[in-house]
């Protein structure tokens, strides 16, 4: 045996590994997403075990903390209370509703926090869907395209002027990455930032996150505008449209099931990428930590570095913080 090439010389110590390392995760790499609810106590969440609905004021503290982490970004989640929720969604678009309020506290507590704000309609429609639905007489809903984007653009408006500094369309309605982009311009919004979610995937993998929030569509499913899990072509055809459209950052969701996705739309976009390691994949590794089948911290960081050589610049997490933590 006379080997020249022995790809082990580069593994031989810390050193030459920390040398020869092709990606590395950082705390700036990370969205830390937080929910939060209008009461006065923060409350465990019970279908996210380790996750919590924070109050206005746990919602300011644990930001900061995570932000003194070196975390640079939160995005919001809103569990409104069910009396709230209607079929046209009014609360969505309320300048004094809880995400407003709560964008306002976290700028003026922590300037330096980028705050982006969820757009969609579940977290306060009674039907559970991303958009307004109209039923037929067979009573099966239909969710309506044009008149969600034009309620979509109200409340991308108003958390701007709460003071949000990245607006992330999570609907996937047609064509609401460019009419958000207008109204936005229209108001004189025009340093407020797109995150679009451009490869938003129907999965089952969120199931968790419903839960914590109490927006579980009431019937039916979302795959007539969520994506094909099957489908990999069409994740390009809506990175082209959000591209036309005006969005500054664009996202695939899930994460790790769809690594390929992520590094399909690397190839073609210049943008910044973000990923969402969502709630399904949080429990999953939560679930088998706890049953101590797995080592909790070291596959955390290793599922979150595998989104990031898989292409992704940003990271959005619920293990934001611990890794964070476990990175100082
Ligand atoms: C809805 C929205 C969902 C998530 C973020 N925004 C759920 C859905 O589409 O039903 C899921 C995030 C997660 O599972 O962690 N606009």
């Amino acid at each position: 045996m006379n080997l020249y090439q022995r790809p082990r010389r580069n593994r031989k110590s810390s050193a030459v590994r920390a040398m020869a390392r092709e990606t590395v995760l950082s705390p700036s790499d990370f969205v830390y997403p937080l929910f939060l609810h209008d009461r006065e106590d923060n409350e465990s969440i019970p279908s996210m075990p380790g996750c919590t609905r924070w109050s206005l004021e746990g919602l300011v503290e644990e930001a900061g903390e995570a932000h003194a982490l070196g975390i640079p970004c939160v995005i919001l989640f809103p569990a409104i209370d069910s009396a709230l929720k209607t079929p046209e969604a009014e609360e969505s678009v309320n300048p004094e509703g809880l995400v407003p309020r709560a964008v306002r506290a976290l700028k003026a507590a922590l300037p330096s926090l980028v705050v982006i704000t969820d757009v969609a309609l579940d977290p306060y429609n009674s039907d559970g869907q991303d958009g307004l639905v109209v039923r037929g007489e067979d009573e099966v809903g239909e969710v309506l395209n044009d008149e969600t984007v034009e309620v979509l653009c109200r409340q991308a408006l108003c958390h701007a002027e709460a003071g949000a500094d990245m607006v992330g369309p999570s609907d996937m309605m047609d064509g609401r990455v460019g009419a958000i982009r207008s109204a936005l311009d229209h108001a004189g919004h025009e340093g407020v930032s797109i995150l679009s979610y451009t490869a938003k995937y129907a999965s089952s993998y969120y199931g968790p996150f419903r839960g914590a929030l109490d927006s579980a569509p009431k019937d039916g499913d979302k795959k007539s505008y969520q994506m094909d899990p099957a489908n990999i072509r069409e994740a390009i055809r809506e990175l082209r449209l959000d591209e036309e459209e005006g969005a500054d950052m664009i996202m695939v969701k899930p994460a790790g099931p769809y690594l390929d996705v992520i590094a399909a739309l690397r190839k073609e976009t210049p943008l910044p990428l973000a990923a969402y390691q969502v709630s399904g994949e949080y429990l999953m590794i939560k679930s088998a930590s706890a049953a101590g089948w797995l080592d909790e911290k070291a596959v955390i960081l290793e599922s979150l570095l595998g989104i990031k050589r898989a292409g992704a610049d940003v990271i959005l997490s619920y293990f934001a913080k611990e890794a964070a933590r476990d990175l100082a």
